[in-house]
């Protein structure tokens, strides 16, 4: 792996196990050149969180699967995340994993992990829009807490027949979308890594 390699840290917005949103984070990490990206690729249902309760905040703190997630957060160069759609938004489990690592911590800036954060930002949907509608309100959400999401077509639809056999995207056209758009993201994150030594 180069020194120069970014650290990506790869989520989906669904436990599922076949989650298409998991299919799609994979086939797109597998067209990030060798030597470019050290990929983390993590799944929420390793990290069980309690709905966000602001008493349970009080009484026993943030859980430590949140403070995992917050730290994997700051290690990271970049996010790349891909969701669901549901009822047109995004997916409870993603949200309530957003809102509990942007709780503040002290000794650590505010909204540590997530402003100035580089995103990539993806969804998927067995439907004919491919979750745009999620996907707007991920970017938005993380656009409006000072993350610099990168902009780029990069919803999949008709994800349930999107796929090859060994899990790689079956058109190559998006094949060159989404490789595009990995460019893009690790560009940027390279950008500002370079800014904050
Ligand atoms: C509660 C619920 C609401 C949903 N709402 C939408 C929706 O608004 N738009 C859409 O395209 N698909 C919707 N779906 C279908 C999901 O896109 C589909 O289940 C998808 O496979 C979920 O992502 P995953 O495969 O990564 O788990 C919904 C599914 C559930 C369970």
């Amino acid at each position: 792996m180069s020194s120069n390699a970014i650290k990506l840290l790869a989520l989906a917005g669904s436990t599922r196990t076949d989650s298409l949103n998991k299919r799609l984070l994979q086939a797109v990490v597998d067209l990030v050149p060798d030597g470019d990206a050290e990929v983390n690729l993590i799944d929420l249902r390793d990290y069980p969180l309690p709905l966000f309760d602001g008493d349970l905040e009080v009484q026993e703190g943030i859980p430590d699967n949140a403070m995992t997630l917050k730290q994997l957060f700051l290690d990271a160069d970049a996010l790349l995340i891909s969701t669901p759609e549901y009822n047109t938004s995004l997916p409870a489990v993603l949200k309530n994993a957003i809102d509990w690592i942007s709780r503040p911590v002290p000794d650590q800036s505010w909204l540590a992990g997530i402003s100035g954060q580089v995103v990539g930002a993806m969804s998927a949907s067995p439907g004919s829009t491919g979750g745009m509608s999620a996907l707007a309100h991920l970017r938005q959400m993380f656009t409006n807490l000072g993350a610099l999401v990168v902009p780029g077509f990069t919803a999949c639809p008709n994800a349930g027949a999107a796929f090859n056999d060994d899990g790689s995207l079956a058109n190559e056209a998006q094949r060159a979308l989404y490789a595009g758009y990995m460019e893009q993201v690790l560009s940027l994150a390279s950008w500002r890594a370079a800014g904050s030594h």
